[in-house]
C-alpha cells in the first residue's frame, strides 16, 4: 500500500483514492467526523422539540431545538442499550425524547429526565452524576448566518477559521435577502451516488465538462429560447438556465476559479438573474430600500457560480441551492439537494429558485443525470485494472499563487482537482500515515 503522499503527485492521483475501503475508513474518521460538518437551517427545527436526524461520518446524529430555544446535536442514541431515540428524518418530540425499547426519556438537552422504576439503579453506578446516563452531544456547535454545523472534535479550527473565505457561501445567500437572512424550503431531494464523493466535488468547478456533458439538454434549450426571440416573445429565465450549458469552451474557460485552503473554492462568473421583469424590478426595490442603492447593487453583482465547503458542500448562492454529502462507501455518496426562500421577497423570486432545484438540481433533470452517468461510470473505471492513475495536469504550471489561494487563469484548469486533492494529504497526514 502507497503512503498518502505516494498516492497524490502533483499533477496526478493515484486511483486507489477512489476504490480502498482502509482509505476511505480513515476519510471518515479523519476527515469527516472531525471537521464542522452541516447539519441544517435553524429554520428546519422552528419549534421547542423540533428535531431532524442526520449523520456526520458514521455517527447517527440529531438536530433538536430546545427549551431553551437553543439548537443542539446530539448522539442520536439511547444510553439505556443504545437503541436511536429519533426514528424518523425529522419531527417533533414534543418536551422530551422517549426511548420506544424501555422508555428512558431526556430533556431536549439530552440529559435524562426519567426511566420506569428507578428503584431498581439504586446502588449501582448508574446515577445521574454518571454521563453515561444522558445523551451525549456533538463537541462543538455552532452556526453561521442560520446553518448550524457540528464538530465531533473537542479540538480543531472554530467554523470560522474552517469555513475561512468559503463562508461568502451563505453570505452571498442570504445578502440577496433584504431581511439578510434564508430560510429552508423543508424538503430535500436525496440521491444516492453509486461513486466516490471525489468525483461530486471535483465536478462542480469542472468547467471543462458541461459544454459536453451537458450538451444535448443545452442545445435542445437553446433552440427553444431562439425560436421564442424569434417569434417576439421574451424566452423565460429557466430556459437561459439550460442553454447556458452548452456555452463554448473558450466561453468557459473565461470563468476564473479561486481556490483556497482546506480545498474551498469559487467558481466566478456573474449569472445574470436580472431581468428587466416587474418581479425582478420590484425585488430590486426591495434591495435598494433595505441596503441603500450601492450596498444593493453589491449584493445583486456579486461574481459567484458555486462556491466548495471542501470536502462535502456545494452552494451555488445566487440561486440559494445547497447540496450536501454524505459518503457510505469508496462507491457510493449520499447527497442531499436543499434550497432555500429569500426572506422578504416576492414569490417570483422564490419560483426562479425552485425553477433551478427542479431543471438542474433534482434526480428528475438530465442535467444532474448525465453528471451522474460520469461519475458510475468513472468509478467503474478507476476500480479496473486500466491504468493507475487519474490526470490532473490540466493547465498544471499555469496558475497564480497568492497567500495560499491559487487562482486559476484558465477556467478549465484543473487547479480545483490539485487543490483539494491538497487539502486531502494535509487532513490525512495530521495523524500519521
Ligand atoms: S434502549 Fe432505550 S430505554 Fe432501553
Ligand atoms: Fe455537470
Amino acid at each position: 500500500m502507497k503512503s498518502i503522499q505516494q498516492l497524490v503527485e502533483p499533477d496526478r492521483v493515484h486511483r486507489t483514492a477512489y476504490t480502498d475501503q482502509t482509505l476511505f475508513d480513515r476519510e471518515i474518521s479523519e476527515i469527516f467526523e472531525r471537521i464542522w460538518v452541516y447539519c441544517g437551517h435553524e429554520s428546519q427545527v422552528p419549534n421547542t422539540g423540533d428535531y431532524h436526524t442526520l449523520q456526520i461520518g458514521r455517527q447517527p446524529m440529531v438536530m433538536v431545538r430546545g427549551a431553551d430555544r437553543q439548537v443542539r446535536v446530539l448522539y442520536n442514541r439511547c444510553p439505556h442499550r443504545g437503541v436511536q431515540l429519533c426514528g424518523a428524518l425529522k419531527g417533533n418530540a414534543g418536551n422530551s425524547l422517549v426511548c420506544s425499547y424501555h422508555a428512558w426519556s431526556f430533556h431536549l438537552d439530552g440529559s435524562l429526565k426519567s426511566m420506569p422504576l428507578p428503584a431498581g439503579y439504586e446502588g449501582t453506578r448508574l446515577n445521574r452524576d454518571n454521563p453515561d446516563c444522558h445523551m451525549k452531544a456533538a463537541a462543538r456547535v455552532d452556526s453561521y448566518r442560520g446553518f448550524v454545523f457540528a464538530s465531533l472534535a473537542a479540538e480543531g479550527p472554530t467554523l470560522l477559521e474552517f469555513l475561512g473565505e468559503a463562508r461568502i457561501a451563505f453570505d452571498d445567500m442570504c445578502d440577496r435577502s433584504p431581511e439578510g437572512e434564508v430560510e429552508v424550503v423543508p424538503y430535500c431531494h436525496r440521491v444516492m451516488q453509486h461513486s466516490n464523493w471525489k468525483f461530486f466535488m471535483e465536478n462542480q468547478l469542472d468547467a471543462l465538462h458541461p459544454s459536453v456533458t451537458h450538451q444535448s439538454t443545452g442545445i435542445a434549450a437553446g433552440r427553444v429560447e431562439k425560436r421564442l426571440t424569434q417569434e417576439g416573445q421574451t424566452p423565460p429565465l429557466y430556459y437561459h438556465y439550460l442553454s447556458t450549458f452548452a456555452s463554448p469552451f473558450e466561453k468557459w474557460d473565461s470563468v476564473q476559479t479561486v481556490n483556497f485552503p482546506r480545498g474551498h473554492g469559487i467558481l466566478k462568473g456573474y449569472m445574470g438573474l436580472r431581468p428587466q421583469d416587474p418581479d425582478t424590478k420590484a425585488y430590486e426595490a426591495l434591495m435598494y430600500k433595505a441596503y441603500g442603492p450601492e450596498q444593493a447593487e453589491v449584493y445583486l453583482n456579486r461574481s459567484i457560480h458555486h462556491v466548495l465547503v471542501y470536502p462535502y458542500l456545494s452552494v451555488q448562492s445566487p440561486l440559494q441551492q445547497l447540496r450536501c454529502l454524505r459518503p457510505i462507501a469508496p462507491n457510493k455518496t449520499l447527497s442531499e439537494i436543499w434550497h432555500f426562500r429569500l426572506k422578504g421577497v416576492p414569490p417570483a423570486i422564490y419560483r426562479r429558485s425552485l425553477w433551478y432545484f427542479n431543471l438542474v438540481n433534482s434526480p428528475a433533470t438530465m442535467i444532474n443525470a448525465d453528471d451522474l452517468e460520469n461519475w458510475s461510470k468513472g468509478q467503474w473505471g478507476l476500480e479496473s485494472r486500466g491504468g493507475d492513475w487519474v490526470s490532473f495536469h490540466r493547465n498544471h504550471g499555469g496558475d497564480t499563487e497568492e497567500d495560499g489561494v491559487t487562482y486559476s487563469n484558465k477556467g478549465t484548469s484543473e487547479a480545483v482537482m490539485r487543490n483539494q486533492f491538497k487539502a486531502w494529504v494535509e487532513y490525512l497526514s495530521q495523524e500519521g500515515s
